[in-house]
């Protein structure tokens, strides 16, 4: 499924009724970070199913609502919810709510997921600013006809995370000691987790942490521009030495109990930026 401009178009004309004539921060939710909508004071929330050329989610844990409203001054448009290509949806499909975002003339993104960490250092729980991505996900979402209304054909990708939001993340994060890394995310197929050789092998290859969606999601917004941060919640941890399974509920419960940091954190860099 190839979606054209003017689809987009259409899904964001029943949005962008609903938006002030303010500067926004638009934030796709990952897994288990719902907490973060406590912190929202909600304006407005329309069901996926309720936009023009949205699919429905599917995975638990995923709602899929898009929710706007004020978060600390913080003007926010918060898609809870995203489309992963495990789940059998096109690159298109994934980057959807990316394109809606952008002609409803937003250009600040926050991308958020859980991922899991391949540095002994790490412990779940802890945040990893996304200084950089590995796209090893078996496409390319911008493969396809090219409408030049996007952006470049071919678009750069040196600088695609926005350095000065992970210095400023960095400085809040010490202030509130919130454990972070800042490292690279290198962006898998999924479902199934990663074999230990695979771990191993990806930590070679430079990754940091690993995990199953945002890299389509970034690569759609460079082209398109915009400016990009990526938060990660570490959720387990690869050890060579002591093995542990990882299942999905253990991923949503630490994720769930990080997104409070997540959201202090951000609170925190909406009240300073003000
Ligand atoms: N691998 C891939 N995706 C993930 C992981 C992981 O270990 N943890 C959370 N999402």
């Amino acid at each position: 499924m190839v979606y054209t401009y003017e689809q987009a178009q259409e899904a964001a004309a029943v949005i962008s009724p609903w938006l002030e004539d303010r500067t926004y921060l638009a934030i796709v939710l990952g897994s288990g970070f719902d907490a973060c909508l406590s912190k929202i004071d909600l304006k407005h929330s329309i069901p996926y199913v309720e936009l023009p050329h949205f699919p429905t989610t599917s995975v638990m844990g995923h709602s899929g609502i898009l929710h706007i409203g004020t978060w600390d001054q913080q003007e926010v448009l918060v898609w809870s919810g995203r489309f992963h290509y495990y789940e059998g949806h096109s690159m298109q499909t994934v980057t959807f709510p990316i394109r809606v975002t952008k002609l409803l003339g937003i250009n600040d993104l926050l991308l958020t997921n859980a991922a899991g960490g391949l540095l002994e250092s790490m412990r779940p729980g802890s945040l990893m600013f996304i200084r950089d991505h590995i796209n090893f996900q078996p496409e390319n979402p911008l493969r396809g006809p090219h409408d030049p209304r996007w952006g470049p054909r071919f678009p750069d990708m040196n600088h695609v995370y926005d350095a000065a939001w992970i210095t400023e993340w960095s400085h809040l994060a010490k202030q509130l000691e919130v454990p972070y890394h800042i490292g690279v995310y290198l962006g898998l197929q999924g479902p199934s987790l990663e074999t230990p050789a695979e771990y191993a092998w990806f930590h070679q290859a430079g990754a940091h942490a690993v995990g199953m969606s945002t890299v389509p999601e970034a690569i759609v917004a460079r082209q398109m521009g915009m400016r990009i941060g990526g938060i990660s919640v570490i959720s387990n941890v690869f050890n060579p030495y002591e093995l542990a399974d990882t299942t999905h509920e253990g991923v949503l419960e630490v994720v769930r109990t990080a997104a409070d940091r997540t959201a202090g954190l951000l609170s925190n860099w909406f009240n300073q930026r003000q």
